[in-house]
């Protein structure tokens, strides 16, 4: 049979401490009504640490449910649009925090399609016979560029990050099809700077330019579009249909977002995951994050067919298909945890919250 991608190994990290509804209305105007009407978020992790340090804890909990040792891992990817470092990149610094020295390494940016792309990218290397185990990771520490005084961006997006093992496979199971595109011409609805050489370091950091911001009604529209073509188009490329479809892993922006997408493709709530509710949008983090909550709370069978799907900045857009082999539970079990802070949650927004208030006045 045909040589493909499988996973054997799945991982999070949510940060332990909380952002919830209640702590928001305390920062902007909002109140925990609205938010969980519009989005569905009534919680959302913010990390005391680094990008990197979730990552970390994410891929030792799926490197024990696959049963391997970092030095099995022949590739290590990175998706994140908030890195901890430009370079090295933060695959590499894992790579060597990890242990995992036979390994290549390198990170990949597509927004929130993030993790989809570099999965796609992973799985077709593994199925082409130029690497056999891999890790992928997606990672995000979006509260770094959250103007907490915008109500409209900062009440959707936390940090977390979730991990992947792909190995080779040869029994009919992995990746039977994918979906990838992109509209740089609608990258504007999607943006943020402050990583970027762009901006000049002299300059003094607008907000307005800085923070992460977007169309958030064209963004809701080019979702729900692009998310219901992209899941039919990697179906067809599987060549399985909409009714094989046992469970599907959506990137989590926005409960209504997700809903309308599922309803389109006529997708009922025992065929999909959703756990936007205590993570808000964690960009690439988000559907590994989402597969594991899944295959942990058993959701996921034995030969299942699992759709990945995800929309984000560029625009960028990605589905996959997978049919699921044998592992539905962790073979191992790994401690790994980030350490515990007593820093409440206001005191680690504080510098993001100094950082922004001398240009965007109350
Ligand atoms: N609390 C209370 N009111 C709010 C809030 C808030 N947190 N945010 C906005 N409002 C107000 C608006 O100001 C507006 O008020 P007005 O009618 O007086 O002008 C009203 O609520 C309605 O605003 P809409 O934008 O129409 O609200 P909508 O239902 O579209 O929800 C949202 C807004 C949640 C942003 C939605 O459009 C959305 O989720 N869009 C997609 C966003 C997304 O996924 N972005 C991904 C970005 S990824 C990246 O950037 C890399």
């Amino acid at each position: 049979m045909a040589r493909r991608a499988t996973i054997t190994g799945w991982g999070k990290c949510r940060p332990p401490t909380s952002l919830t509804n209640a702590d928001l209305e305390q920062l902007v105007d909002t109140t925990d009504e609205w938010i969980v009407e519009r989005t569905g978020i009534r919680s959302r992790g913010i990390n005391h640490m680094q990008t990197t340090d979730m990552a970390e804890v994410a891929a030792w909990h799926a490197l024990a449910a696959a049963g391997l040792e970092a030095t099995d891992i022949d590739l290590l990817v990175m998706a994140t649009v908030t890195p901890e470092i430009s370079c090295p990149s933060n695959a590499c610094d894992l790579q060597r925090r990890m242990g995992a020295v036979n390994a290549a390494a390198f990170d990949l940016n597509a927004a929130c399609s993030g993790f989809v792309y570099a999965s796609t990218t992973v799985a077709s290397m593994i199925a082409a016979g130029v690497k056999s185990r891999a890790l992928v990771i997606g990672a995000e520490q979006l509260h770094w560029v959250m103007d907490y005084r915008d109500r409209s961006t900062c009440v959707l997006f936390g940090d977390g990050a979730g991990a992947v093992v792909l190995e080779a496979s040869t029994g009919g199971d992995g990746m039977l099809g994918t979906d990838l595109g992109a509209d740089g011409a609608a990258g504007t609805t999607m943006v943020f700077e402050s990583l970027g050489t762009r901006r000049s370091l002299l300059e003094p950091r607008d907000p307005r330019s800085s923070a992460l911001h977007f169309e958030g009604q064209a963004v809701f529209k080019i979702a729900v579009r692009g998310l219901t073509s992209s899941v039919c188009r990697a179906l067809h490329d599987a060549g399985v249909s909409v009714d094989d479809v046992a469970l599907v892993v959506p990137h989590q922006a926005n409960e209504r977002i997700i809903r309308s997408a599922a309803e389109k493709l006529g997708i009922g709530d025992d065929r999909l995951m959703i756990n936007i509710a205590e993570h808000g949008n964690t960009s690439a983090a988000s559907i590994p994050m989402a597969l594991s909550d899944a295959v942990n709370g058993g959701r996921v069978d034995a030969g299942d067919i699992v759709v990945f799907t995800a929309f984000g900045g560029g625009v960028t857009w990605g589905s996959s298909v997978y049919r699921w082999g044998d592992r539905v539970q962790a073979l191992g079990s790994s401690d790994a945890a980030l350490p515990p802070t007593d820093r409440s949650v206001f005191d680690l927004l504080e510098p993001n919250r100094r950082f922004f208030a001398p240009l965007h006045p109350d």
